[in-house]
């Protein structure tokens, strides 16, 4: 063998060795001695650890050991139905641990043992108690060295919170969401200021924002949504500039909304939605935010001319302000979602958006804005929702809209379109409202072939002809307050809220297969010309609730319905009701039982006195 081989084999040989000390090495005599009896106090629960089947901890679920196998780093002990806390003195001897989650459990307290044992484990960096049963004021917590994520969400917690978290020295993360926590926001969060998530949303916390949070300049989220906050965003938010996220959606927060939050480069996510924020919108505000939500609030005046142009902005939600003027017309082509629905806005709708082709929501309905829809925006190839409704737009529905193979949803009801329905529709329309314009000709027949349909409202308008067909998947119709007449085709068995054909010039007899909806709830036939009887198998009608058949030409009589359908048949001369009938007799069985009872009280009356005059002699 020369020399070469020689010494291959040896490195062979080594690497062997050192590969199997790796695999035999076996973990502390004494974290085994715990693991093993931590595996049979948690028999009883969920746990899937059976040190009869696998002698190793290391290998079980849930547990994960260091490289070298010798010490228990995690344990996620997350869904083992744990109820008591018998187990966490067992748990706390494993002083190499580093994370630590009891989520989604049925846990009820966070015993003082465990604060003092475990929180003598200098490593442990993570801590979750999220989705359990905790109740009560949150606990004080001391030693904790290394803690740096603490995650007590989704719990029953409650109380006010001031020094209990400020004994930990490493704390980044703190998530005290979805409990009952109320009193003011801390400020208290740690000696050491490293604090970089703050969630607090969905509590009771009351009060102002505190301006002392400030002083964690390492912040990079804060959310306070869904509390009752009040009072205004202090300026010096302003001063955390490694802030990213900022969610304060959801409380009782009035005042401007601060110019300094502007200056934060960080910032991409801002969300200040159903507060009382008044005021103007602050300009440059959008210049490093990707994602904005001030809906439902109060602001008023302009959209400052460069807010949608921003490169970075790609969600902006203002509706249901009182913002006015005109929408401005220079925009990113990276904006994603605009909604400026429900404020005061008027205007024309730019051109210019002809540009966003990554635009998938524009919502633009509830405002005063004129002038005809462009025909450019069939280029925003990727929109999935217009809502153009409620505006006083005019001219006709752009035919080149149905190039839009994404779009779901088209409102475009409430303003003073003309001319007729495009023979082409969006191919994927599952809502379509033109409602209340001022449309003509007939439905494009295309329409039956519109395969996600399932919500038609074309009614208040001025539409002739007649339904085109059969519309597979419709599951609401409605089609009132037109000139449609002709035979009412065959409707798919899906419908199953309302269809409204009410006031137009449909006649012959009600279809009887209409009884096959099975599912309808809403029939609403009124004022139109139907003649013959109410077909006998609509009282099978099995969810039916109300059935509107005022103001035809129907005779016959009206078949008895269950009483949970309302029926409203008044305006049709042929029609015999003999319910009403039955309400007639009945009403002069009352007047003769009336007359019969006051003839009798006169009666008794005149006996009574009849007797006193009798007796009045007596007592003389
Ligand atoms: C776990 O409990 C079952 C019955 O509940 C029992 O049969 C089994 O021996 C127990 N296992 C251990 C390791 O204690
Ligand atoms: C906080 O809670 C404690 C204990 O319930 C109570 O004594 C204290 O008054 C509360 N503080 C505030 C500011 O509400
Ligand atoms: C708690 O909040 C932190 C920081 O925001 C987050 O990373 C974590 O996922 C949250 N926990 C739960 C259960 O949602
Ligand atoms: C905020 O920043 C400004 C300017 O950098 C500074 O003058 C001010 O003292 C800071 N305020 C706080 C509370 O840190
Ligand atoms: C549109 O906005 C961009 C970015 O804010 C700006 O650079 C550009 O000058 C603006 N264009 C017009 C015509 O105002
Ligand atoms: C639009 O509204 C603004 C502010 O309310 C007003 O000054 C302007 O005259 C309006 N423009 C039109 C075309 O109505
Ligand atoms: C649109 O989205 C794509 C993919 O998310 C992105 O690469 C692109 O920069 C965006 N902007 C435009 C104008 O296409
Ligand atoms: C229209 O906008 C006004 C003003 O913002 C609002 O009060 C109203 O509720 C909106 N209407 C609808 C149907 O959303
Ligand atoms: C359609 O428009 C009508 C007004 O004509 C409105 O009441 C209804 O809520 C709208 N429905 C949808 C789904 O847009
Ligand atoms: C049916 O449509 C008419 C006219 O559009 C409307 O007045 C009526 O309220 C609708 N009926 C029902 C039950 O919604």
């Amino acid at each position: 063998m020369s020399w070469h081989a020689h010494i291959t084999r040896l490195l062979h040989l080594s690497c062997f060795l050192l590969s199997c000390s790796v695999v035999f090495c076996q973990l502390s005599k004494d974290q085994d001695i715990t693991l093993i009896t931590l595996s049979k106090l948690l028999n009883n629960t969920a746990s899937p650890w059976d040190a009869t089947k696998e002698p190793n901890p290391c290998s079980w679920i849930g547990v994960r050991c260091s490289p070298d196998n010798t010490r228990v780093t995690h344990l996620f002990l997350s869904g083992f139905g744990l109820s008591s806390s018998d187990f966490i003195s067992v748990i706390c001897k494993i002083e190499s641990l580093q994370w630590l989650d009891f989520s989604n459990n049925r846990l009820s307290s966070i015993p003082d043992e465990f604060i003092n044992v475990c929180g003598q484990i200098s490593e442990l960096q993570t801590l979750s108690f999220s989705h359990n049963s905790l109740v009560g004021p949150l606990p004080t917590f001391h030693g904790f060295e290394g803690l740096e994520t603490l995650d007590l969400s989704f719990n029953s917690m409650s109380g006010n919170i001031s020094l209990q978290l400020d004994g930990f020295r490493s704390l980044k993360s703190l998530n005290l969401s979805s409990n009952k926590f109320n009193g003011h926001v801390p400020i208290n969060l740690g000696k050491s200021m490293m604090l970089e998530e703050l969630q607090l949303s969905v509590n009771s916390f009351q009060g102002s924002i505190p301006s002392e949070i400030v002083s964690y300049q390492n912040l990079h989220r804060i959310d306070l949504s869904a509390n009752q906050l009040s009072g205004s965003i202090p300026d010096v938010l302003g001063n955390l500039t490694f802030l990213e996220v900022l969610v304060l959606s959801s409380n009782k927060l009035s005042g401007e909304i601060p110019t300094s939050l502007s200056n934060i480069q960080t910032l991409q996510h801002f969300a200040a939605n159903e507060n009382n924020f008044y005021g103007g919108v602050p300009c440059g505000l959008t210049r490093f935010l990707t994602y904005l939500d001030l809906s439902y609030n109060r602001l008023a005046g302009l959209i400052p001319p460069d807010f949608l142009s921003q490169p970075n902005v790609q969600t902006l939600d203002l509706s249901y302000n009182m913002l006015e003027g005109s929408i401005p017309a220079n925009v990113s082509r990276n904006l994603v979602i605009l909604k400026l629905g429900s404020n005061r806005m008027n205007g024309s709708i730019p051109v210019s958006f002809e540009a966003l082709t990554n635009l998938t929501h524009l919502e633009l309905e509830n405002n005063s804005l004129t002038g005809v829809i462009p025909p450019q925006l069939s280029s925003c190839e990727s929109l999935v929702v217009l809502n153009l409704a409620q505006n006083n737009l005019i001219g006709a529905i752009p035919a080149e809209l149905a190039g839009l193979h994404s779009l779901e949803v088209m409102k475009l009801q409430l303003n003073k379109l003309s001319g007729e329905i495009p023979k082409q529709i969006p191919p994927r329309l599952s809502t379509l409202n033109i409602s209340w314009n001022l449309l003509t000709g007939s439905i494009p027949s295309s329409i039956t072939g519109l395969g996600n349909l399932d919500y038609l409202n074309l009614q208040g308008n001025k539409l002739s002809g007649s339904i085109p067909g059969r519309m597979p998947s419709l599951v609401e119709l409605q089609l009132g307050q037109n000139q449609l007449s002709g035979t009412i085709p065959m409707m798919p068995m899906r419908l199953q809220t309302v269809l409204n054909l009410s006031s137009n010039l449909f006649e012959g007899p009600i279809p009887s297969d209409l009884s096959q909806l099975m599912g309808l709830k809403v029939l609403d036939l009124s004022n139109n010309k139907f003649s013959g009887e109410i077909p006998v198998l609509f009282t099978q009608m099995a969810t039916l609730t109300e059935l509107i058949l005022s103001n035809n030409q129907l005779s016959g009589v009206i078949p008895v319905f269950p009483p949970r359908v309302s029926i409203k048949v008044t305006g049709n001369v042929g029609l015999v009701d003999t319910t009403e009938k039955l309400a007639r007799k009945k009403g002069r069985v009352i007047g003769v039982s009336f007359i019969l009872g006051a003839g009798a009280s006169f009666l008794i009356f005149f006996l009574f006195f009849f007797l006193l005059l009798l007796g009045k002699p007596k007592r003389n």
